[in-house]
């Protein structure tokens, strides 16, 4: 059977990937994404990887009006929301513009599908939303949050929580991401961040490609295995196929579930640059600075549960992670920007 998935956000880093993941499974996609921090050229690149059409339609999802013409032009069998904004620093400074965006988003959308009797969706939240970081971190551990762009996650998972109580017919999977990095094997997508990169690995991938003069590595006095910050970090190929995993799920059962995306491991900053340096022959440096305020120590999932109940779990390594990187950095030294 040939089904259709709504993309909010298909244009961005995790949504493209999850693209290409969808249409070489089969299913149709089309795209709502109104390119505040993204470029269709990475839609471009989905078309040429699958040989299949990514119809996009540039609004802003949480326009309800605009949404629900899309919702009247097609079948949808599902949706995959990864629509928001998710910059922790900047929701801090404007936290209106965080929840206005990323609330209404949610809310547009569950409104639209009630209209059209669309019962199935695989929403992304994070592992932001665990006050508990006790890790292995299990999806019951205690919620809460440090900061407005964690809060939309958590005020969105609860928003879809009611919708999906009052309406048994509905679906839904909340997807709970730890650190997503790395590129597509082609080379042809990848993460493409405005400006200088407020996470590791797109700061790394700018340092190997001479962008940036080197790493600053936030912190040496943790106790952690080497003193730095250690984070679970999962391939992006392997998140798009946990997607896959999490349709097969929706489609087969009703009520709101969640599973932490994850790998099990946790590497250190150190690990990560020495491990980039392997896999690209690029020379990394770095410098020891101060703590990054609001960081911690260490956190990485307990996979268990998307293991057994979606089947899924993540098969790529750091150094694959880090070469795909490397080599869309390579294939790609401006991102987007060139073609
Ligand atoms: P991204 O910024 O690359 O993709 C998000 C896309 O949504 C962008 O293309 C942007 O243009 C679009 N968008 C934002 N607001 C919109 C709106 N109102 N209407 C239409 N389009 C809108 O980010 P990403 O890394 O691909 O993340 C995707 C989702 O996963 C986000 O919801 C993010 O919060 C969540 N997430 C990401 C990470 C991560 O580390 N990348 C971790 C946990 C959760
Ligand atoms: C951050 C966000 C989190 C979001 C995630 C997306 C914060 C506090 N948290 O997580 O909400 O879901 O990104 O992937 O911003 N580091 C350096 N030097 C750098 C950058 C980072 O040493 O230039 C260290 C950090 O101290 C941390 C590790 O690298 O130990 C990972 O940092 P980062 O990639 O920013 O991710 P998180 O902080 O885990």
């Amino acid at each position: 059977m040939n089904r259709t998935i709504l993309v909010t956000g298909g244009a961005g880093y995790i949504g493209s990937h999850t693209c290409v993941a969808l249409l070489e499974a089969g299913y149709s996609v089309v795209v709502a994404d109104d390119l505040r921090n993204s470029k269709e050229e990475s839609l471009k690149r989905v078309e040429k990887i699958t040989g299949k059409p990514v119809p996009l339609y540039p609004i802003d999802v949480s326009d309800e009006i605009a949404l629900d013409r899309v919702f009247g032009q097609h079948h949808f069998d599902a949706v995959i929301h990864f629509a928001g904004l998710k910059a922790v620093g900047e929701s801090v400074a404007e936290p209106l513009l965080y929840y206005r965006n990323n609330l209404n988003a949610t809310i547009s959308l569950l409104s639209c599908m009630l209209r059209h009797h669309v019962n199935v969706l695989v929403f992304s939240s994070s592992a932001t939303v665990y006050r508990d970081i006790t890790s292995p971190i299990s999806e019951e551990q205690e919620k809460g949050c440090t900061n407005p762009y964690g809060w939309t996650k958590l005020m969105s998972e609860q928003i879809i929580t009611d919708t999906v109580k009052t309406n048994p017919n509905l679906s839904a999977i909340l997807l709970r991401y730890f650190n997503p990095i790395g590129a597509h094997d082609s080379g042809l997508i990848g993460e493409d961040p405005n400006g200088i990169p407020n996470n590791l690995l797109p700061y790394i991938t700018k340092v190997a490609g001479g962008k940036l003069d080197k790493v600053h590595v936030f912190g040496n006095d943790y106790d952690t295995k080497d003193g730095t910050g250690v984070r679970d970090y999962i391939h992006v190929v392997d998140l798009a196929n946990g997607h896959l995993a999490a349709l097969d799920y929706a489609f087969s059962h009703t009520g709101t579930e969640a599973f932490n995306l994850g790998t099990g491991n946790g590497y250190s900053v150190l690990e990560v640059i020495d491990a980039y340096r392997k896999a690209s022959g690029a020379e990394v440096p770095y410098v020891i600075d101060p703590r990054r305020p609001g960081d911690v120590a260490q956190n990485f999932a307990n996979p268990k549960r998307a293991h057994d109940l979606l089947h899924w779990e993540a098969k790529r390594d750091i150094m694959n992670m880090c070469a795909t990187s490397y080599h869309w950095q390579q294939l790609n030294p401006n991102g987007y920007e060139e073609s």
